[in-house]
């Protein structure tokens, strides 16, 4: 149970606010790169409570930059590009990546003017066709590459899934909550061989990059040996894990986007080991969207995204979590609160958060040893995590 107060603390976004300066100390996805078409360059866009326009310049280079014109306000959505930036659709002030002002038609050749004013610009990169923005103070750390965005053993794609109603927190939350599985994905995860047993334990293990989770079951007759279930919580944002797949597996990652302080969006990017289907780094993976509500605006059970989104929403915008009753078996949401009340202390006290990443060295390819015992997939070296 949280006061109002710490409710606040943890979960609002916006600059300024506590947990807002913490989510932006780290990268976050804000589009697909094919949403960025000639006929269709520029995306608005919306992130930690900040309306931004994403666009791809006739030189192909990606910008990121406030939406709002700051002569008198017009959407830069509606705007034009060209080799050095983007011009407003309205009296044609130009802007370069960097938000500095390059044109404004209107005023004398002699003008300074235009020198004076500056566009709120934002760092954006690419990554596994993804287009990715820093928020945060200079200089900004490295895009992390986690294994599912980079391998190239493999085929990958990514899903875009329509916007959720509620704050960040609750999907991270859920990301450390083992309890729900078989009773909110009850019915699919029999589909994915998944029987439900009482006797589970659940483990929460501080690393470099988040929360280790270990579940373990116990085998299903006497004397089998217990089943693992391991994988990450990659902090702030991200959930990494492993699904069957066609008789394979699916490693899968869960991006959650902070839109603002009531609105989240979860990109997944997923990679199948494959011999004969490999997505190149270099080759933008196919995208496409997720609808997680039917016609009638109620979330359609039969997935088990729809499930999970069905849970966060209906806590509420901001769940209000001084109404709350945890138990032993919200241990893992007791852990995620105190690292992240934790790490936005450290953001105020002048510190780098946990999981920011700034040697190369450390960032050709991040591996995370994801294993789950129960669909078949077996850690096959002796790494061990922590
Ligand atoms: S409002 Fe953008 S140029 Fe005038
Ligand atoms: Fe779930």
């Amino acid at each position: 149970m949280l006061s109002r107060e710490e409710n606040d603390y943890l979960t609002r976004v916006g600059r300024g606010t506590p947990a807002g300066e913490l989510l932006r100390r780290y990268w976050h996805p804000v589009a697909v790169a094919g949403e960025l078409t000639t006929e269709q360059p520029i995306k608005a866009v919306r992130i930690l409570g900040e309306n931004l326009v994403v666009f791809r310049d006739t030189a192909g280079k990606y910008g990121l930059i406030a939406e709002r014109c700051p002569h008198r306000s017009a959407s830069l959505a509606y705007g034009r590009v060209d080799a050095e930036g983007i011009r407003c659709a309205y009296h044609g002030w130009k802007f370069d990546h960097s938000g500095r002002c390059l044109q404004q038609p209107a005023e004398p050749d002699d003008s300074t003017f235009k020198d004076r004013v500056r566009q709120p610009a934002y760092p954006v990169e690419k990554l596994a066709g993804l287009l990715w923005a820093y928020l945060g103070p200079q200089p900004a750390p490295l895009l992390p590459r986690w294994d599912v965005l980079v391998r190239e053993d493999g085929k990958r794609w990514t899903v875009i899934e329509s916007m959720i109603d509620c704050n960040w927190l609750q999907p991270m939350e859920n990301s450390v909550d083992p309890s729900h599985l078989y009773w909110l994905h009850g019915d699919s995860a029999h589909l994915m061989g998944h029987v439900p047993d009482y006797g589970e334990t659940h483990e929460f293990i501080r690393f470099e990059y988040g929360i280790w989770k270990q579940r373990t079951t116990p085998g299903k007759k006497p004397g089998d040996p217990p089943q693992r279930d391991e994988h990450p919580l990659l902090f702030p944002t991200t959930l990494r894990h492993v699904a069957k797949y066609k008789g394979g597996f699916r490693h899968n990652l869960q991006i959650r986007v902070p839109v603002d302080d009531t609105h989240t969006r979860v990109f997944r990017v997923s990679f199948v080991p494959s011999e004969t289907d490999r997505s190149p780094e270099d080759v933008d993976p196919p995208f496409q969207y997720s609808q997680l509500k039917g016609p009638d605006g109620r979330f359609d059970l039969s997935t088990v995204p729809a499930q999970d989104a069905m849970a966060w929403e209906t806590q509420g915008g901001i769940a209000d979590r001084s109404l709350e009753n945890l138990g032993v078996g919200d241990k893992g949401v007791i852990f995620l609160r105190k690292l992240l009340k934790e790490q936005i202390d450290i953001v105020r006290n002048g510190g780098e958060p946990m999981g920011v990443i700034r040697d190369p060295q450390k960032n050709r390819i991040i591996e995370l040893d994801v294993i789950n015992e129960r669909i078949g997939l077996f850690r096959t070296t002796d790494k061990k995590v922590a």
